[in-house]
């Protein structure tokens, strides 16, 4: 009782405080940098970016609400204080992929603590082009796209109010990042775009997707290896490929996966729900342990639930040999709703590691009104309440 009574007289007085003692940031507007509307932003940007990542209190480049093109841009840190970029307006890629050869991705952000992307954008990465000549979902020797953006190695930082749209390649790719949030982010591409990929993730700590709505041609969210402490919450997903663990063991020297909650997320018109995918035929031993999918709803989605240890698309690979990817610590509890296929949950284990501690409850999928069926090969997971019954 007390201490919530200090607690409380405590936040009241901060509360009183706070506008004096929260100084506001000091604003790097882009017209005083050379930026005009319907001009071509890239310079303007980076000048005022520079400018802010020097200041020694908390900045924020702001760029107006109108439409700009952008060429490829790289901002990164360290900076000397906090630094949000506030982008009020339509920001476009250039149409021609040529533009952006060799670069991975439109908007690369680097090395930078206490990085904010706000103000209710739109980045526009114009891939309809591009697509045509996309044929990396088909062969790895390919010509790359690039995506709309990359954060790589950021601490601290959040996206909030911005929708990606049309990306030529994935739309994000988040890599050695340390504590991240996406909020109120917005995905848009067409069901059949190739290779555009949500939200990808890759050794990465505490990343966290909340609020948002991703319809897109590929996957939803991926977590490659070197991803922990990832939490998805409150998602919409579809169309596209749905959220995905992996595909995993693929290659030398990958980092384990630990710590995922998918929670509280619709599955609409995707073909998988949630998953989680590894190679056989190789000798990646990587544990991928600890994944929570809780409170999910799947709207006519192709396989709601599905583990599989035998992912080998195109034959890549060897199936003689079983994947070393050890699962365990895994649940799938409360998810409901409708699945295109009568199987509705799909457990596919290795048979040189088994699945361990995975456990199931109230699971109710329902294909063409009849409950759906689960096929499990190599797990013997732990039932609660109503869940479909397994079968080789
Ligand atoms: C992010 O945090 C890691 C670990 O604390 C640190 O090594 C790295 O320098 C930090 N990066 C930035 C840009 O602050
Ligand atoms: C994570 O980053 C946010 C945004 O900068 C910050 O408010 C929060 O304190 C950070 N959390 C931790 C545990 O460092
Ligand atoms: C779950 O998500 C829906 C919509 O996505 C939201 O309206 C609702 O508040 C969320 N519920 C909880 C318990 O977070
Ligand atoms: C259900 O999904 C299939 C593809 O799996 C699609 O063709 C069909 O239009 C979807 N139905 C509805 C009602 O959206």
């Amino acid at each position: 009782m007390e201490a919530n009574l200090s607690i409380t007289y405590i936040s009241a007085l901060f509360l009183l405080l706070a506008p004096s003692i929260i100084a506001q940031p000091v604003v790097f507007d882009i017209t005083k940098y050379g930026g005009a509307p319907n001009g071509d932003l890239t310079s303007s940007l980076k000048r005022a970016w520079k400018a802010a990542c020097a200041s020694t209190s908390a900045s924020k480049v702001l760029v107006p609400k109108n439409t700009y093109n952008l060429k490829q841009i790289e901002l990164n840190g360290p900076c000397k204080a906090p630094i949000e970029l506030h982008i009020e307006g339509n920001i476009v890629a250039p149409k021609d992929p040529i533009q952006l050869n060799g670069d991975a991705q439109w908007l690369r952000f680097g090395y930078i603590d206490s990085f904010t992307l706000s103000g209710g954008a739109t980045f526009d990465g114009h891939g309809s082009t591009a697509w045509k000549q996309n044929n990396c979902h088909k062969t790895w020797n390919c010509k790359k796209l690039s995506m709309n953006f990359g954060f790589n190695f950021m601490n601290n930082s959040i996206i909030r109010d911005i929708t990606s749209k049309n990306s030529k390649n994935f739309h994000v790719n988040v890599l050695g990042c340390r504590n991240i949030t996406f909020v109120k982010f917005s995905i848009k591409a067409p069901a059949d775009s190739p290779n555009t990929d949500g939200i990808h993730i890759g050794r990465s700590t505490r990343v966290r997707i909340l609020h948002s709505n991703i319809e897109t041609g590929d996957d939803c969210i991926s977590l490659g290896d070197g991803s922990r402490q990832v939490i998805v919450k409150d998602v919409t997903c579809g169309p596209g490929h749905g959220i995905s663990v992996g595909s995993l063991g693929k290659y030398e020297y990958e980092e384990p996966v630990e710590g995922l909650i998918v929670k509280n997320c619709t599955f609409k018109n995707t073909d998988n729900g949630v998953r989680i995918k590894t190679w056989p035929g190789t000798s990646v031993k990587i544990p991928v342990s600890r994944l929570h999918f809780e409170n999910l709803v799947m709207i006519n989605v192709t396989n709601p639930i599905i583990i599989d240890q035998e992912y080998c698309p195109w034959n890549q690979c060897s199936k003689k040999t079983p994947s070393k990817v050890k699962i365990s610590r895994v649940s799938f509890n409360n998810i409901k709703g409708t699945s295109t296929t009568k199987k509705g949950m799909i457990l596919i284990c290795s048979s040189g590691v088994p699945c361990e501690e995975v456990k199931l409850a109230n699971i109710n999928l329902r294909f063409q009104g009849t409950p759906a069926t689960a096929t499990c090969k190599n797990i013997k997971p732990q039932v609660f309440g109503n869940v479909p019954i397994c079968t080789p």
